[in-house]
Protein backbone atom coordinates (compact mmCIF):
# COMPACT_ATOMS: atom_id res chain seq x y z
CA UNK A 1 0.00 0.00 0.00
CA UNK A 2 2.41 2.23 1.12
CA UNK A 3 4.23 2.32 -2.13
CA UNK A 4 1.17 4.23 -3.75
CA UNK A 5 2.38 7.11 -1.86
CA UNK A 6 4.15 9.99 -2.40
CA UNK A 7 6.04 12.43 -0.69
CA UNK A 8 3.96 15.25 0.88
CA UNK A 9 5.77 18.76 1.40
CA UNK A 10 5.76 19.88 4.71
CA UNK A 11 2.90 22.79 6.03
CA UNK A 12 4.81 25.72 5.02
CA UNK A 13 3.88 27.62 7.96
CA UNK A 14 4.87 25.29 10.58
CA UNK A 15 7.76 24.02 8.50
CA UNK A 16 9.56 27.80 9.17
CA UNK A 17 9.92 26.53 13.22
CA UNK A 18 12.16 24.03 12.13
CA UNK A 19 13.96 26.61 9.49
CA UNK A 20 14.26 28.87 12.30
CA UNK A 21 15.74 26.87 14.91
CA UNK A 22 17.86 25.61 12.83
CA UNK A 23 19.22 29.60 11.47
CA UNK A 24 22.38 29.55 13.50
CA UNK A 25 22.44 33.63 13.04
CA UNK A 26 22.04 35.35 16.91
CA UNK A 27 20.26 38.09 15.49
CA UNK A 28 17.48 36.78 13.36
CA UNK A 29 13.97 37.72 13.64
CA UNK A 30 11.00 35.23 14.05
CA UNK A 31 7.85 36.58 11.84
CA UNK A 32 5.88 33.07 11.22
CA UNK A 33 3.59 30.57 13.20
CA UNK A 34 1.27 32.72 15.34
CA UNK A 35 2.57 31.94 18.40
CA UNK A 36 3.36 35.09 21.16
CA UNK A 37 6.23 36.18 21.96
CA UNK A 38 7.80 38.44 24.95
CA UNK A 39 10.63 41.14 24.51
CA UNK A 40 12.82 38.30 24.88
CA UNK A 41 11.79 36.56 22.04
CA UNK A 42 10.14 33.83 24.20
CA UNK A 43 7.00 32.11 23.96
CA UNK A 44 6.17 32.23 27.83
CA UNK A 45 3.72 29.86 30.25
CA UNK A 46 1.04 32.25 32.17
CA UNK A 47 1.28 32.48 35.16
CA UNK A 48 -2.03 31.28 36.33
CA UNK A 49 -1.29 28.18 34.10
CA UNK A 50 1.73 27.62 36.21
CA UNK A 51 -0.49 27.55 39.40
CA UNK A 52 -3.55 25.69 38.00
CA UNK A 53 -1.52 22.69 37.06
CA UNK A 54 0.23 23.27 40.63
CA UNK A 55 -3.58 22.84 41.64
CA UNK A 56 -4.32 19.93 39.33
CA UNK A 57 -1.20 17.83 39.94
CA UNK A 58 -2.23 17.75 43.84
CA UNK A 59 -6.21 17.35 43.85
CA UNK A 60 -6.28 14.67 40.42
CA UNK A 61 -6.75 11.28 41.69
CA UNK A 62 -7.56 9.82 38.89
CA UNK A 63 -6.85 9.38 35.17
CA UNK A 64 -10.08 7.80 34.04
CA UNK A 65 -12.24 9.08 30.72
CA UNK A 66 -14.34 12.13 31.54
CA UNK A 67 -17.16 12.17 29.11
CA UNK A 68 -17.36 12.13 25.48
CA UNK A 69 -18.59 15.95 25.14
CA UNK A 70 -15.32 16.38 27.76
CA UNK A 71 -15.87 18.45 30.68
CA UNK A 72 -19.26 19.97 31.06
CA UNK A 73 -18.32 22.70 33.73
CA UNK A 74 -14.77 23.91 31.09
CA UNK A 75 -17.55 24.16 28.63
CA UNK A 76 -20.00 25.99 30.51
CA UNK A 77 -16.87 28.55 31.63
CA UNK A 78 -15.57 29.42 28.45
CA UNK A 79 -19.17 29.73 26.93
CA UNK A 80 -20.01 32.57 29.01
CA UNK A 81 -16.27 33.93 28.54
CA UNK A 82 -16.74 33.72 24.37
CA UNK A 83 -20.70 33.70 23.83
CA UNK A 84 -21.94 35.81 27.01
CA UNK A 85 -25.02 34.89 29.35
CA UNK A 86 -27.91 36.18 26.98
CA UNK A 87 -30.74 33.95 28.34
CA UNK A 88 -32.22 34.09 24.48
CA UNK A 89 -29.07 32.33 23.25
CA UNK A 90 -29.35 28.70 22.89
CA UNK A 91 -25.53 27.20 22.99
CA UNK A 92 -24.43 23.59 23.33
CA UNK A 93 -20.87 22.37 23.16
CA UNK A 94 -18.05 20.05 22.64
CA UNK A 95 -14.68 19.85 24.12
CA UNK A 96 -12.37 19.98 20.96
CA UNK A 97 -8.63 18.90 20.01
CA UNK A 98 -7.99 22.61 19.63
CA UNK A 99 -9.30 25.52 17.44
CA UNK A 100 -8.56 22.83 14.21
CA UNK A 101 -10.25 19.84 15.80
CA UNK A 102 -13.47 22.41 16.70
CA UNK A 103 -13.46 23.50 12.72
CA UNK A 104 -13.09 19.80 11.40
CA UNK A 105 -15.87 18.75 13.66
CA UNK A 106 -17.86 21.86 12.21
CA UNK A 107 -16.54 21.03 8.47
CA UNK A 108 -17.53 17.41 9.08
CA UNK A 109 -21.60 18.06 10.86
CA UNK A 110 -21.82 21.20 7.68
CA UNK A 111 -21.56 17.92 5.25
CA UNK A 112 -23.63 16.01 6.75
CA UNK A 113 -26.50 18.32 8.00
CA UNK A 114 -26.23 21.50 5.70
CA UNK A 115 -25.83 22.19 2.21
CA UNK A 116 -21.88 21.08 2.23
CA UNK A 117 -21.06 24.42 0.91
CA UNK A 118 -19.22 26.93 3.12
CA UNK A 119 -18.33 30.82 1.90
CA UNK A 120 -14.64 31.24 3.30
CA UNK A 121 -12.86 35.25 3.40
CA UNK A 122 -9.92 35.76 0.83
CA UNK A 123 -7.44 36.05 2.39
CA UNK A 124 -7.89 33.79 5.39
CA UNK A 125 -5.89 31.43 7.45
CA UNK A 126 -4.65 29.20 5.03
CA UNK A 127 -5.83 25.76 7.16
CA UNK A 128 -9.23 26.93 6.84
CA UNK A 129 -9.22 25.93 3.23
CA UNK A 130 -7.12 22.47 4.02
CA UNK A 131 -10.36 21.45 6.89
CA UNK A 132 -13.14 22.11 4.73
CA UNK A 133 -11.80 20.35 1.79
CA UNK A 134 -10.48 17.46 3.76
CA UNK A 135 -14.31 17.35 5.06
CA UNK A 136 -15.78 17.35 1.45
CA UNK A 137 -17.12 21.11 1.71
CA UNK A 138 -17.44 22.83 -1.39
CA UNK A 139 -15.55 26.03 -1.22
CA UNK A 140 -16.97 29.15 -2.18
CA UNK A 141 -14.97 32.24 -1.64
CA UNK A 142 -15.49 36.11 -1.39
CA UNK A 143 -13.18 39.05 -1.27
CA UNK A 144 -11.94 40.41 2.56
CA UNK A 145 -9.22 42.76 2.47
CA UNK A 146 -7.23 44.37 -0.48
CA UNK A 147 -3.36 44.51 0.51
CA UNK A 148 -2.31 47.22 -1.20
CA UNK A 149 -4.76 49.41 0.40
CA UNK A 150 -5.09 47.57 3.45
CA UNK A 151 -8.55 47.91 3.89
CA UNK A 152 -11.54 45.74 4.07
CA UNK A 153 -13.58 45.07 0.71
CA UNK A 154 -17.27 45.03 2.68
CA UNK A 155 -19.17 46.12 -0.29
CA UNK A 156 -17.52 42.95 -2.50
CA UNK A 157 -18.24 40.69 0.70
CA UNK A 158 -21.88 41.59 0.83
CA UNK A 159 -22.23 41.30 -2.98
CA UNK A 160 -20.47 37.72 -3.07
CA UNK A 161 -23.09 36.75 -0.15
CA UNK A 162 -26.00 37.68 -1.98
CA UNK A 163 -24.75 34.84 -4.26
CA UNK A 164 -25.00 32.55 -0.96
CA UNK A 165 -27.79 29.85 -0.98
CA UNK A 166 -30.26 29.47 2.18
CA UNK A 167 -28.46 26.82 4.50
CA UNK A 168 -24.77 27.63 3.11
CA UNK A 169 -21.82 28.17 5.90
CA UNK A 170 -19.96 31.62 5.98
CA UNK A 171 -16.73 31.33 7.81
CA UNK A 172 -16.19 34.35 10.10
CA UNK A 173 -13.06 35.49 11.84
CA UNK A 174 -14.39 36.97 15.34
CA UNK A 175 -11.44 38.86 16.03
CA UNK A 176 -7.52 39.89 15.06
CA UNK A 177 -8.37 38.82 11.79
CA UNK A 178 -5.30 35.97 10.77
CA UNK A 179 -4.03 36.82 8.19
CA UNK A 180 -4.47 40.53 7.93
CA UNK A 181 -5.03 41.96 11.73
CA UNK A 182 -8.11 44.33 9.81
CA UNK A 183 -11.09 45.14 12.20
CA UNK A 184 -14.17 44.87 11.32
CA UNK A 185 -16.23 47.90 13.18
CA UNK A 186 -19.78 47.87 14.57
CA UNK A 187 -21.35 49.23 11.41
CA UNK A 188 -19.70 46.11 9.18
CA UNK A 189 -20.53 43.63 11.84
CA UNK A 190 -24.32 44.67 11.54
CA UNK A 191 -24.06 44.62 7.64
CA UNK A 192 -22.51 40.90 7.52
CA UNK A 193 -24.80 40.32 10.30
CA UNK A 194 -27.86 41.62 8.21
CA UNK A 195 -26.92 39.34 4.96
CA UNK A 196 -26.07 36.19 6.83
CA UNK A 197 -29.85 36.64 8.63
CA UNK A 198 -31.47 37.58 5.11
CA UNK A 199 -30.35 34.76 2.81
CA UNK A 200 -30.70 32.50 5.80
CA UNK A 201 -26.77 31.30 6.26
CA UNK A 202 -25.01 29.55 8.71
CA UNK A 203 -22.12 31.15 10.19
CA UNK A 204 -19.17 29.64 11.24
CA UNK A 205 -17.39 32.03 13.98
CA UNK A 206 -14.07 31.20 14.35
CA UNK A 207 -12.59 32.72 17.54
CA UNK A 208 -8.86 32.36 18.23
CA UNK A 209 -7.26 35.38 19.78
CA UNK A 210 -9.79 36.55 22.07
CA UNK A 211 -8.01 39.41 24.36
CA UNK A 212 -5.67 40.26 22.05
CA UNK A 213 -7.14 42.95 20.27
CA UNK A 214 -9.56 44.95 21.56
CA UNK A 215 -9.54 42.78 24.80
CA UNK A 216 -11.70 40.15 26.34
CA UNK A 217 -14.98 41.68 25.94
CA UNK A 218 -14.33 43.51 22.68
CA UNK A 219 -12.94 40.79 20.80
CA UNK A 220 -16.28 39.28 20.84
CA UNK A 221 -18.76 41.70 20.76
CA UNK A 222 -19.36 41.51 17.12
CA UNK A 223 -19.85 37.27 17.88
CA UNK A 224 -22.34 37.94 20.23
CA UNK A 225 -24.53 40.53 18.14
CA UNK A 226 -24.22 37.86 15.67
CA UNK A 227 -25.05 35.19 17.04
CA UNK A 228 -28.20 36.79 18.82
CA UNK A 229 -29.09 37.84 15.57
CA UNK A 230 -29.42 34.57 13.36
CA UNK A 231 -31.31 31.42 14.57
CA UNK A 232 -28.51 28.80 14.52
CA UNK A 233 -24.70 29.33 14.13
CA UNK A 234 -21.53 27.63 15.05
CA UNK A 235 -18.69 28.73 17.54
CA UNK A 236 -15.43 27.33 17.06
CA UNK A 237 -13.01 28.06 20.46
CA UNK A 238 -9.26 27.74 20.26
CA UNK A 239 -7.45 28.27 23.95
CA UNK A 240 -3.75 27.98 22.07
CA UNK A 241 -3.50 31.51 22.11
CA UNK A 242 -5.44 33.23 25.30
CA UNK A 243 -4.09 30.90 27.62
CA UNK A 244 -0.89 30.25 26.15
CA UNK A 245 -1.81 26.67 25.48
CA UNK A 246 -0.61 25.50 22.40
CA UNK A 247 0.82 22.48 22.72
CA UNK A 248 -1.78 20.77 24.75
CA UNK A 249 -4.88 21.36 22.00
CA UNK A 250 -7.44 22.83 23.83
CA UNK A 251 -10.81 24.41 22.50
CA UNK A 252 -14.33 23.71 21.81
CA UNK A 253 -17.21 24.22 19.45
CA UNK A 254 -20.86 25.46 20.32
CA UNK A 255 -23.92 24.66 18.39
CA UNK A 256 -26.25 28.05 18.62
CA UNK A 257 -30.20 27.55 17.57
CA UNK A 258 -33.19 28.49 18.55
CA UNK A 259 -33.77 26.15 21.22
CA UNK A 260 -32.01 24.03 23.90
CA UNK A 261 -33.06 21.05 22.78
CA UNK A 262 -32.07 21.77 19.00
CA UNK A 263 -28.56 22.85 20.09
CA UNK A 264 -28.22 20.02 22.53
CA UNK A 265 -29.50 17.70 19.19
CA UNK A 266 -26.99 18.83 16.82
CA UNK A 267 -24.17 19.04 19.79
CA UNK A 268 -25.02 15.32 20.03
CA UNK A 269 -24.39 14.50 16.52
CA UNK A 270 -21.06 16.30 17.02
CA UNK A 271 -20.07 13.89 20.00
CA UNK A 272 -21.07 10.97 17.58
CA UNK A 273 -18.49 12.43 14.92
CA UNK A 274 -16.00 12.40 17.27
CA UNK A 275 -16.16 8.89 18.33
CA UNK A 276 -15.38 7.55 14.91
CA UNK A 277 -12.18 10.09 14.90
CA UNK A 278 -10.53 10.47 18.27
CA UNK A 279 -13.54 9.27 20.36
CA UNK A 280 -12.83 11.80 23.20
CA UNK A 281 -10.46 15.09 23.76
CA UNK A 282 -7.83 15.23 25.58
CA UNK A 283 -8.40 16.55 29.57
CA UNK A 284 -5.03 18.19 30.65
CA UNK A 285 -5.54 21.95 28.47
CA UNK A 286 -9.51 21.95 29.58
CA UNK A 287 -8.93 21.45 33.51
CA UNK A 288 -6.36 24.20 33.34
CA UNK A 289 -8.80 26.55 31.70
CA UNK A 290 -11.48 25.52 33.83
CA UNK A 291 -9.05 25.99 36.98
CA UNK A 292 -8.60 29.25 35.80
CA UNK A 293 -11.79 30.41 34.83
CA UNK A 294 -13.45 29.06 38.11
CA UNK A 295 -10.80 30.93 40.64
CA UNK A 296 -11.13 34.39 40.96
CA UNK A 297 -7.97 35.01 41.57
CA UNK A 298 -6.04 32.97 38.64
CA UNK A 299 -9.07 34.44 36.35
CA UNK A 300 -7.43 38.00 37.71
CA UNK A 301 -4.39 37.12 36.85
CA UNK A 302 -4.45 35.39 33.74
CA UNK A 303 -6.32 38.58 32.19
CA UNK A 304 -4.18 41.30 33.30
CA UNK A 305 -1.27 39.24 31.92
CA UNK A 306 -3.36 38.94 28.88
CA UNK A 307 -3.81 42.27 28.82
CA UNK A 308 -0.17 43.31 29.33
CA UNK A 309 0.43 40.83 26.06
CA UNK A 310 -2.74 42.80 24.35
CA UNK A 311 -0.67 46.07 25.12
CA UNK A 312 2.63 44.78 23.94
CA UNK A 313 1.53 44.17 20.81
CA UNK A 314 -0.46 47.77 20.31
CA UNK A 315 3.10 49.49 21.13
CA UNK A 316 4.76 47.29 18.66
CA UNK A 317 2.39 47.75 15.69
CA UNK A 318 2.35 51.79 16.37
CA UNK A 319 6.35 51.52 16.54
CA UNK A 320 6.84 49.23 13.84
CA UNK A 321 4.22 51.50 11.39
CA UNK A 322 6.11 54.62 12.62
CA UNK A 323 9.37 53.14 11.68
CA UNK A 324 8.58 52.06 8.30
CA UNK A 325 7.20 55.68 7.76
CA UNK A 326 5.22 54.97 4.80
CA UNK A 327 6.96 52.46 2.82
CA UNK A 328 3.71 51.21 1.69
CA UNK A 329 0.49 53.40 0.79
CA UNK A 330 -0.91 52.90 3.88
CA UNK A 331 1.26 51.75 6.22
CA UNK A 332 -0.01 53.26 8.46
CA UNK A 333 -2.81 51.04 9.04
CA UNK A 334 -0.26 48.12 10.02
CA UNK A 335 -0.09 50.53 13.58
CA UNK A 336 -4.14 50.27 14.10
CA UNK A 337 -4.56 46.96 12.97
CA UNK A 338 -5.11 44.26 16.13
CA UNK A 339 -3.94 41.10 17.26
CA UNK A 340 -0.52 39.34 16.12
CA UNK A 341 -0.69 39.12 11.86
CA UNK A 342 -0.81 42.20 9.20
CA UNK A 343 -0.27 41.04 6.02
CA UNK A 344 2.79 43.32 4.03
CA UNK A 345 2.52 43.99 0.09
CA UNK A 346 6.14 42.03 -0.22
CA UNK A 347 6.40 39.34 -2.91
CA UNK A 348 7.35 35.51 -1.94
CA UNK A 349 10.68 36.47 -3.67
CA UNK A 350 11.22 39.63 -1.33
CA UNK A 351 10.09 37.20 1.64
CA UNK A 352 13.12 34.91 0.52
CA UNK A 353 15.62 37.16 0.41
CA UNK A 354 14.93 38.79 3.38
CA UNK A 355 15.35 35.06 5.03
CA UNK A 356 18.82 34.28 3.34
CA UNK A 357 20.15 37.56 3.35
CA UNK A 358 19.06 39.05 6.79
CA UNK A 359 17.49 36.32 8.74
CA UNK A 360 13.64 37.46 8.92
CA UNK A 361 11.59 34.48 8.83
CA UNK A 362 7.82 35.15 7.69
CA UNK A 363 5.59 32.88 5.52
CA UNK A 364 6.00 34.23 1.61
CA UNK A 365 2.73 35.18 1.89
CA UNK A 366 3.90 38.17 3.67
CA UNK A 367 2.03 37.79 6.71
CA UNK A 368 4.32 38.94 9.94
CA UNK A 369 3.46 37.63 13.32
CA UNK A 370 3.92 41.18 15.27
CA UNK A 371 4.47 39.63 18.39
CA UNK A 372 7.88 38.19 17.32
CA UNK A 373 9.43 41.58 17.11
CA UNK A 374 10.96 42.84 19.80
CA UNK A 375 11.24 46.69 20.52
CA UNK A 376 14.80 46.98 20.07
CA UNK A 377 14.91 45.28 16.78
CA UNK A 378 11.59 47.14 15.03
CA UNK A 379 14.40 50.33 14.27
CA UNK A 380 16.40 47.63 12.41
CA UNK A 381 13.61 45.28 10.53
CA UNK A 382 11.88 47.76 9.79
CA UNK A 383 14.96 49.16 7.85
CA UNK A 384 14.98 45.81 6.06
CA UNK A 385 12.06 46.12 5.01
CA UNK A 386 12.38 49.65 3.49
CA UNK A 387 15.50 48.83 1.60
CA UNK A 388 13.46 45.73 -0.68
C1 LIG B 1 -0.91 30.56 12.73
O1 LIG B 1 -1.73 30.96 11.91
O2 LIG B 1 0.29 30.85 12.68
C2 LIG B 1 -1.38 29.69 13.88
O3 LIG B 1 -2.76 29.59 13.87
C3 LIG B 1 -0.69 28.39 13.94
C4 LIG B 1 -1.16 27.41 12.93
O4 LIG B 1 -1.56 26.31 13.33
O5 LIG B 1 -1.11 27.68 11.73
Amino acid sequence: MFERLSRQPDDPLLALIGIFKADPRTDKVDLGVGVYRDEAGHSPIFRAVKAAERLIWESQDSKGYVAPEGDQRFLDLLWSLVGGLKPSVHAAGVQTPGGSGALRLAADLIRQAGTGRIWLGLPSWPNHAGIFAAAGLAIETYPFFDVTSQTILLDSMMEALQRAQPGDAVLIHACCHNPSGAVLTADAWTRITAVIAERGLVPLIDSAYQGFGAGLEGDVAGLRAMIAAVPEALVAVSCSKSFGLYRERTGALYTVAASPATADTARSNLVAIARTSYSMPPDHGSAIVKTILDSPDLRQDWSEELESMRLRLATLRRSFAEALGGRWSNTVAIGVQEGMFSLLPVTPAEVLALREKSGVYMPTSGRINVAGLKLADVARVAGLFKAL
